[in-house]
């Protein structure tokens, strides 16, 4: 896509629609006010806190030297820079953050008084000048300089105010670039600096190669950085702790025996400055050309419109936030500013990088920062499915896009490399999803091609693609611990995990084989039942010596049939964390008691061989209570809902009120865990909306809204879904509040059902549920339970 069109897109969001919409809602409190961008800025929530539009390449924050993997973080940690590319929620090393700037005032007239190098130039900022808003981000350091910061979709504009300095020094500002990312990661890079004395403006430009923060490979990124608001004093380059002003350029390594080369320009500015110093910055994957034509087109000069772009901006997210609607009823505000800054969160990433795609040409959309799969597809991206279906049909197309021109599907990816993949091939149920739910402008039989891809054929490099072991997946039905398969590589772990992961997927290939008519169904589903192989029904756990008294675990299997052992609470809160190179295990980032519930197509033949409903809520229960459950973490989402399947949806509702407010709320370490781009997020907004997705399937879990209603219209059908809750009193949940759904009517009819499909969204209607104060009958009826592949209805999810 041409950076044109991208203009002609952003403003096309903000015409007259938007416009009406605005003045219909000027009386109201503007929804904007609800979003807290720095929720979870704190205590590894790893957000994203700065400015960006949705989806926005141009992410421009302050970074800080602590708990730096979103850029900024409210730690009290100090700010080492200004840079403009970041990832949102993730967790592990720091991403991004390349070519950061940084304004100064030095200790006297000499260049080499300037502090350069990172450890030096560090500085603490004034914790109540932070300003985060929906497309603004501005704080003031502890010296008095101030900076603040707007975005377009790839370039962003920094203000520097240095009249509030309080060094006693020079009074010339300069600004400083270095040639580095917050990981330290940069290979090698280049910088010239244009910027001749007297001028009124300098220029500096560049590239650097950098490792992604989770993947293989390396990445070029290039800049084109414009300085105004003064005249030149003089400019140059530096590296280490000394600079020059001759020569204009430098070319810089990798540095040796760990020791990491610092380097980069500068411009320095006479004495008297009567404004701010304006720094435009424009970022690209291809060029540096491109880099200064994104930030020529989007930000034009020499006269920088700064309050024009915050209120583009603006406009822009009050668009992405207006097909849903929420009327609070007795919710608090903190709940409110809760959910509106989730609903942010989740268009933070993935990140549209159409037009800034280094590796292939194509005229489809190109999304990055799926950062990972493994975390998106549960809850983040299917939230996208009903508040901004257009955005999801053009980041599944970038999904296939990329199966096309790379051969697979992608898994994880960021900073335009190949990601490490943590279980199966989690794009697979991103595409189903979108397929049961009638995502329009999607190739299926593209689709089809490629989830088959996954299942069949094995990768030499399944690390960043598809699926491993598929010999032994295809010969023995489950994964082996300690397989043998010399036809590709990764890591060998998380047998028991990617064993249920795979099972997932061959269901939701079984759904879409169906739905197109191959007769390859029968095959997959009968794959999908895979994982029964590796559940030993006599495997015990104990807790410190004291048997839990459940029964039944998955538990690793060798080649030869033996059964493997892993303690059940191994890789759980209670033990010590499982990744992919942290004490990997046989179950991933999660224990065996959790694992126990991921079989989402098929949670009633769970119930079964747990010992039937009874001990399956007590083990929900005990699970829940002991500290076994990782809320922080994306695989124990729906066992918040299991209850449903077991016919006490009322304990659902009742389970998620012990987790929102307490986990998920207003303050700023308000997340339980990594974001992860917008999971968490998710889930507090469909657990406060009352409608809780299985991915892949056609079904949202029905529990009461944490306010009295709320409506989310259909941007392809303009049709609004509402649902309500009828003698509202919920509150916090507290015992004694009305959380129990006594009966609920569809459109004015009696719907018996403890479920509802897509079909809601797409077709609109109003969903009215008459709560009390116990437990009722409602939903608790065989035929009223959601499907699962065991027990019959699975024909409605098999379209
Ligand atoms: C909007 O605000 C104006 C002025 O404050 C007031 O007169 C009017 O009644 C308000 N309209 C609504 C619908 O609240
Ligand atoms: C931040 O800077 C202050 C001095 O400005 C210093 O005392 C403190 O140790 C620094 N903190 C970190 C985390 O580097
Ligand atoms: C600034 O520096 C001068 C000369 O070193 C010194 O006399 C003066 O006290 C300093 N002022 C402040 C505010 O530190
Ligand atoms: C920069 O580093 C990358 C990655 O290591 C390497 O491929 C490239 O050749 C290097 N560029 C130069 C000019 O050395
Ligand atoms: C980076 O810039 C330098 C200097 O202009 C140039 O020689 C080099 O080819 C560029 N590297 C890449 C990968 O574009
Ligand atoms: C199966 O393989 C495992 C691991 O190599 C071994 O410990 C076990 O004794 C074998 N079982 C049989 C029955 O050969
Ligand atoms: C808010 O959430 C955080 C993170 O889960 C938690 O530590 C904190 O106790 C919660 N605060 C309140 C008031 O519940
Ligand atoms: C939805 O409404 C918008 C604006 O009112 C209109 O442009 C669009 O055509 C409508 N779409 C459908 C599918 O009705
Ligand atoms: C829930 O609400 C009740 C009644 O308003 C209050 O007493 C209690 O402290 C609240 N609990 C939490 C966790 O906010
Ligand atoms: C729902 O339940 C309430 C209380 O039991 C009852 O008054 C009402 O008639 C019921 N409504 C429907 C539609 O069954
Ligand atoms: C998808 O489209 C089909 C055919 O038009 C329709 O029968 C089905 O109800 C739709 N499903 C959803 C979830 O909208
Ligand atoms: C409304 O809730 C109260 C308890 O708070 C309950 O006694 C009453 O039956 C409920 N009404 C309906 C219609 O369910």
């Amino acid at each position: 896509m041409s950076r044109h069109l991208v203009l002609s897109i952003i403003a096309s969001l903000v015409l007259p629609s938007a416009a009406v919409k605005y003045t219909k809602r000027a009386n109201d409190t503007d929804i904007l006010t609800y979003v807290n961008p720095l929720i979870g800025s704190q205590k590894g929530g790893n957000v994203f806190a700065g400015a960006t539009l949705p989806y926005g390449m141009a992410k421009a924050v302050a970074d800080v030297d602590g708990e730096n993997t979103g850029g900024f973080s409210t730690d009290d940690s100090n700010i080492t820079g200004f840079s403009i590319l970041h990832d949102s929620g993730t967790g592990g090393n720091p991403s991004l953050g390349n070519f950061p700037i940084f304004p100064q005032i030095c200790a006297s007239d000499d260049i080499n008084t300037c502090n350069f190098p990172i450890g030096a130039r560090a500085t603490h900022y004034q914790s109540d000048s932070v300003v985060a808003k929906p497309g603004y981000f501005g704080l003031t350091l502890d010296n008095g300089i101030s900076a603040d910061m707007a975005v377009s979709k790839h370039a962003a504009l920094f203000r520097f105010d240095f009249s509030g300095s309080t060094t006693n020094g020079s009074s010339d500002p300069l600004i400083l670039l270095d040639l580095t990312d917050l990981w330290q990661s940069r290979q090698n890079a280049s910088i010239s600096v244009d910027a001749i004395e007297g001028a009124d403006s300098g220029r500096i430009k560049g590239n650097g190669t950098f490792l992604p923060s989770f993947g293989a490979g390396s990445y070029v990124a290039y800049f084109c950085l414009d300085l105004s608001g003064g005249a030149i004093k003089d400019s140059g380059v530096w590296v280490n702790d000394r600079a020059g002003t001759e020569p204009k350029n430098v070319y810089i390594t990798r540095g040796f025996n760990l020791f990491y080369l610092q380097g980069g320009g500068f411009v320095r500015f006479k004495e008297p400055i009567t404004g701010q110093i304006s720094a435009r910055m424009g970022i690209s994957f291809i060029s540096t050309d491109q880099a200064c034509s994104n930030a020529e087109k989007e930000i034009p000069g020499p006269e920088y419109d700064f309050d024009g772009l915050v209120e583009t901006a603006q406009d822009v997210w009050r668009e992405k936030l207006a097909p849903v609607s929420v009327k609070p009823g007795n919710a608090d505000e903190n709940l409110l500013t809760s959910f509106w800054s989730a609903v942010y969160r989740t268009m933070i990433s993935p990140q549209d990088y159409s037009g800034e795609n280094p590796h292939w040409q194509s005229s489809e959309p190109y999304f990055d920062s799926f950062y990972c799969l493994w975390d998106m597809w549960r809850v983040q991206l299917p939230f996208l499915t009903i508040a901004d279906p257009n955005q999801q049909s053009r980041i599944v197309r970038s999904l296939l896009d990329t199966y096309k021109h790379r051969g697979w599907l992608p898994d994880c990816s960021m900073s335009t490399c190949k990601g490490w993949t943590q279980g199966g091939s989690d794009a697979d149920n991103v595409l189903v999803d979108a397929y049961v739910k009638n995502l329009t402008g999607i190739d299926w039989e593209l689709a089809y091609e490629a989830i088959v891809n996954d299942a069949e054929n094995e990768p030499l490099e399944w690390s960043i693609e598809g699926r491993g072991g598929l010999a032994s997946w295809k010969r023995l039905n489950y994964i082996p611990y300690l397989d043998f398969d010399p036809n590709g590589f990764g890591t060998n772990s998380r047998s028991i995990s990617r064993t249920l992961e795979y099972a997932y997927n061959d269901f939701n290939l079984a759904t879409l084989a169906k739905g197109l008519g191959k007769d390859t169904y029968a095959k997959y589903l009968a794959r999908a039942t895979n994982w029964q192989n590796l559940f030993k029904s006599d495997q015990t756990s104990s807790i410190d010596g004291t048997d839990t008294e459940f029964k039944g675990f998955f538990q690793p299997k060798y080649l030869n049939g033996t059964w493997g052992f892993q303690d059940p609470v191994a890789c759980s809160p209670l033990a010590g964390f499982c990744s992919l190179t942290s004490n990997p295990s046989e179950t991933f980032e999660s224990s065996a008691w959790e694992y126990m519930f991921f079989v989402p197509h098929d949670i009633r033949k769970i119930v079964e061989l747990l010992g039937g409903e009874e001990t399956f809520i007590n083990r929900l229960d005990f699970f829940h209570s002991s500290g076994l459950a990782d809320i922080g973490n994306e695989p124990v989402f729906l066992t918040v809902y299991m209850p449903h399947y077991a016919g006490r949806p009322g304990l659902s509702a009742k389970r998620v009120r012990d987790y929102i407010p307490s986990r998920f709320n207003a303050s700023l370490p308000g997340l339980p865990g990594n974001d992860d781009s917008g999971a968490m997020a998710s889930f507090l907004l469909f657990s406060t909306m009352g409608l809780f997705p299985n991915p892949g399937q056609n079904v949202y879990l029905i529990s009461p809204p944490f306010f009295e209603s709320v409506s989310v219209t259909n941007a392809l059908t303009n049709k609004t879904a509402t649902i309500k809750n009828v003698n509202y009193s919920a509150g916090n949940g507290t015992t004694g509040s009305n959380v129990w759904i006594q009966n609920a009517t569809f459109n004015g009819e009696p719907w018996t059902k403890s479920w509802i499909g897509h079909e809601f969204f797409t077709e609109g209607g109003l969903l009215e549920l008459t709560l009390g104060n116990a437990e009722s009958e409602w939903g608790t009826r065989e035929e009223d339970r959601p499907p699962s592949m065991s027990v019959g209805q699975m024909e409605t999810l098999q379209m």
